[in-house]
């Protein structure tokens, strides 16, 4: 309990740190949240600079997800309290305290919270996402549709992580409510 407060404070407080300003900044690009869709996470670093800083945000995002999670269960947290710890991160990601809580739609984070905590999930929603993206080219096409099947897949795989990724796809969906309106009127551009 006291110990779960902590930890999901670190996790907020980690989620918090947006990677996408900080790379871009480290390989003297345009904030990412100035151009493109404005939106501070990998796709849009992608569009400043091109994959490896992309890739490299990818990355850090998720760890900072990761993170938490793994000391949560070194502390040996219950199965809910981790679950809280993961949220609390994408939250901060989604939030963020250092950026006026004007943050980014938390796929990289959730995708690094995910792995340390319901890996055979995590990782076909990640297969899902490459293989939509290299299907289509939209970047927030193949997150929403992960997102979409993250409770289904769970569900099949790992039904523990149930009410975890009913969530997550909760808040990225809810994050993604713009890219879902382009998406549906076909004015997403490819990346
Ligand atoms: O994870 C973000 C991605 O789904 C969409 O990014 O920049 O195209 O809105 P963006």
């Amino acid at each position: 309990t006291a110990l779960t407060v902590i930890t999901g404070l670190f996790a907020y407080l980690m989620g918090s740190i947006l990677f996408a300003p900080v790379i871009c900044r480290l390989w003297r690009l345009p904030d990412p949240r100035a151009l493109g869709s404005g939106n501070p996470g990998a796709t849009n670093v992608y569009r400043a600079g091109g994959w490896l800083p992309a890739l490299l945000t990818l990355v850090l995002d998720a760890i900072k997800g990761a993170i938490p999670v793994w000391l949560g269960l070194w502390l040996q947290l219950s199965p809910v309290a981790l679950a809280i710890v993961a949220l609390c991160a994408v939250t901060g990601h989604m939030l963020p305290l250092f950026a006026r809580f004007q943050g980014g739609k938390g796929v990289a984070t959730a995708l690094g919270a995910g792995l340390a905590l319901a890996p055979m999930t995590t990782v076909i929603l990640a297969g899902l996402w490459g293989l939509i993206l290299w299907r289509w080219h939209i970047s927030s096409l193949a997150s929403v549709a992960a997102a979409a099947a993250g409770p289904i897949v769970s569900a099949l795989l790992e039904p523990d992580a149930l009410p975890l990724f009913g969530l997550l796809t909760l808040l990225i969906l809810v994050r993604h409510r713009d890219n879902l309106i382009r998406l549906a009127q076909r004015r997403e551009p490819p990346v």
